[in-house]
């Protein structure tokens, strides 16, 4: 069985204060969470005393991307995996569609990511999803496969089995579309029929997918229902800690 996650990626927003004060109102909304497991990516100013904050309870802590070089080194501006995890984390979001289409980055620096995360013993939130012109020209399932072809190419059956994948069509991600549940569903039930392609069968059902964009309590339900989706990665809906509670306890008591 698939433990189920609900990850929230705090992007651009909220400064220590802000954060802390997130933590405190969100501890005791899922403090009975059992089922779930929970994520926050705060910034990277925050990350360590976010982290501390979580210390020994149900609530983990993400970077929102890691450095694809190992370092340490001469890399202005980059956070290694090593730094990441002595700051408190446990996992990485890599390959962001923002990061993707702001910052360039490409399969081949996902792939370093992946590397670089899983080299410190940082696990990897990897995600993947297509544009809407991919989708309107049928193409989404091939952008798909090829981010998943080159981002987690030449890793093992045993690396592959440490990442969570997230799909996130591009065309849902803060614009309040989602995509239906039918959507999703058909990608990330082609998803693991990838990931059984490249690294077997046990990888492929034991892999957890979450659904992202434009996640919240009123429309993730029907997402959450699916097979084949094993929890969201939620942006805006991830800001307020009722809210976010809230999307956490609708898989918990699924
Ligand atoms: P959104 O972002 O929920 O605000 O659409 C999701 C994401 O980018 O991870």
């Amino acid at each position: 069985m698939r433990r189920p996650v609900i990850a929230g990626n705090w992007k651009m927003y909220k400064t220590i204060p802000e954060a802390l004060e997130f933590v405190r109102q969100f501890k005791p909304l899922v403090v009975s969470v059992t089922r779930c497991e929970i994520i926050i990516a705060p910034p990277f100013t925050a990350l360590k005393q976010v982290a501390d904050r979580l210390e020994g309870t149900n609530v983990q802590v993400a970077s929102q991307d890691v450095a694809a070089e190992p370092g340490p080194g001469a890399f202005t501006g980059e956070v290694s995996a090593t730094m990441i995890k002595d700051a408190g984390a446990r996992w990485a979001i890599i390959g962001h569609s923002e990061r993707r289409q702001l910052y360039c980055e490409t399969d081949d620096s996902v792939n370093a990511k992946i590397r670089a995360a899983l080299g410190a013993d940082l696990n990897p939130i990897v995600c993947v999803g297509e544009r809407l012109e991919d989708r309107d020209q049928g193409r989404a399932q091939m952008v798909v496969d090829a981010q998943i072809t080159a981002g987690m190419h030449n890793l093992t059956a045993s690396e592959a089995s440490r990442i969570i994948l997230a799909y996130e069509p591009v065309w849902a991600i803060g614009t309040g579309r989602t995509a239906t549940p039918e959507i999703a569903q058909e990608m990330h039930w082609f998803i693991r029929s990838r990931l059984k392609g490249m690294f077997g069968e046990g990888v492929s059902e034991n892999t957890r997918i979450l659904y992202g964009g434009s996640a919240k309590p009123e429309n993730v339900e029907g997402l959450l229902n699916q097979p084949d989706i094993d929890g969201g990665l939620v942006g805006g809906g991830s800001l307020d800690p009722e809210i976010f509670a809230k999307v956490v306890h609708i898989r918990e008591s699924r």
